[in-house]
């Protein structure tokens, strides 16, 4: 069990995973960034989730837009008009302390024992190692859902090139996975192995997780034919329970920040002796790229199973 901070765009998937976190975790604080929901939405949504399913542990609020590029709107038809399908009131507000403040306050006071996790656009982990770059060589690991590389076909979900996480904030992506945290990233590569079905999800008897489902579930069957959904951001908690369900290889890593590729994610496939290496000053990070899809299901499905 590891102490944890959790920094979400909470939407559908985001919700799994917080609730998985919560039952194999020590969840320190839930940091929100825009993403999925803008980030006032995701305050009131990890106020709502946590409250139904009596998770405990501060919330903070983050950056509201990309470091460098325009805003994009958010992914409300994945994930329902509020992000966690439409199906509740929610009577909490957006106000909460900031989240980059607490990310530094916490690493600082806890040198070598906190690991992020990070399964939204990377804007607040970008804004932590610029505003304190000496948090970098603090943190004891960073585990984050985002990106793909196209084995076995698994390419973008937004763009024919790009992953939605790393694409909503291609600058702060490219910051954070050049730097030198010790980062596992968990692309789609990986993520889009990890499927479950409308059955797996009701068999849960997990009312709360099954009504935000709905719409994501619709939304599959009519786009892909497929009644149900990738685990995606459950997998960064995977990795906590058991980091040997994963394959990884290793490499410096960059984000393509312009044009028809922006957000792109790139791992140095040669040792390419030149002047024009934009991977030179890059530290190796381990990038997920195979999975035991059953193991991480399984567990993931007996753990949430019941009240
Ligand atoms: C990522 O995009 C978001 O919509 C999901 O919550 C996940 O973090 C998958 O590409
Ligand atoms: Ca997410």
């Amino acid at each position: 069990m590891r102490n944890i901070i959790l920094d979400t765009d909470i939407g559908v998937d985001d919700a799994f995973a917080l609730a998985y976190a919560a039952r194999t975790q020590r969840l320190l604080g839930i940091t929100t960034v825009f993403g999925n929901v803008t980030v006032e939405q995701a305050v009131k949504n990890a106020r709502l989730f946590c409250q139904k399913m009596q998770i405990d542990a501060p919330i903070f609020r983050g950056c509201s837009r990309p470091l460098a590029q325009a805003p994009t709107s958010p992914a409300a038809l994945v994930h329902g008009s509020d992000g966690l399908g439409g199906v509740f009131a929610n009577p909490f507000n957006g106000e909460a302390d900031n989240a980059v403040d607490f990310i530094i306050r916490s690493v600082n006071a806890h040198p070598g024992e906190i690991t992020l996790v990070a399964i939204g656009p990377l804007t607040n982990i970008a804004s932590a190692i610029n505003q304190a770059p000496e948090i970098i060589a603090r943190v004891k690991e960073i585990v984050i859902m985002g990106g793909a590389f196209g084995t076995q076909g698994h390419a973008g979900n937004v763009t024919p090139f790009s992953e939605f996480n790393i694409w909503k904030d291609p600058h702060a992506a490219d910051q954070v996975l050049s730097s030198a945290l010790p980062i596992v990233l968990m692309p789609l590569d990986v993520t889009h192995q990890v499927l479950i079905g409308g059955e797996a999800i009701r068999a849960l008897q997990q009312p709360v997780l099954e009504a935000i489902s709905r719409s994501y579930l619709d939304y599959s069957l009519k786009k892909e034919r497929f009644e149900g959904m990738a685990l995606h951001d459950t997998l960064t908690i995977s990795w906590l329970v058991n980091p040997a369900w994963f394959g990884c290889v290793r490499s410096p890593l960059r984000v393509i920040t312009e044009g028809i590729a922006s957000g792109q994610t790139q791992r140095q496939l040669t040792n390419l002796a030149s002047r024009h290496n934009a991977f030179a000053d890059c530290t190796e990070q381990r990038i997920c790229l195979e999975v035991d899809a059953e193991a991480v299901k399984h567990h993931f499905l007996t753990t949430l199973r019941g009240a």
